[in-house]
């Protein structure tokens, strides 16, 4: 299993302590690095300093490629075909990105997500809580 952007480490870990082969976390964070370094550590996982935009695998290498609130800081438009060649037949890509929802600044109104919240408690629709 291949964690990319993995942050501390608790993603990349998880898995090996329930039977994957190996586990390997990168990250282009020294200091992100460092807890997965001492905290989360296991024989069968590795942690590799590197971008994903750099990193390199052989193919067929992983049965899943996994990926928690990276992808949306990686200006790369050949990352996923890159990782598909490191998936082996069958493999699969699991991943989640920040999304404009939770960061999005409303004019005057706070954030657009507890905008929405708020708007739909009181009885709203989405659209019209967020005009
Ligand atoms: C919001 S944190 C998420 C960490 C972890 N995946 C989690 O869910 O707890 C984003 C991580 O992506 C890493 N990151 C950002 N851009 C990256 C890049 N281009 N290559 C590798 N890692 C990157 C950061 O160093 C950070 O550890």
């Amino acid at each position: 299993m291949l964690d990319l952007g993995c942050g501390a480490g608790q993603l990349a870990h998880d898995p090996a302590t329930n039977g994957a082969a190996d586990g390997v976390g990168v990250d282009l964070s020294e200091r992100m690095l460092s807890p997965a370094q001492a905290e989360w550590t296991h024989p069968n996982v590795t942690y590799q300093r590197a971008s994903i935009e750099e990193v390199a695998f052989p193919p067929d290498r992983f049965d899943l490629v996994v990926s928690s609130l990276a992808f949306h800081y990686v200006d790369d438009a050949g990352m996923a075909v890159r990782i598909s060649r490191w998936l082996a037949p069958g493999g699969l890509l699991g991943y989640s990105t920040e999304h404009p929802m939770f960061t999005a600044r409303l004019p005057g109104d706070g954030w657009a997500l507890s905008t929405l919240i708020n708007g739909l408690v009181n009885g709203r629709s989405a659209q019209s809580a967020l005009e």
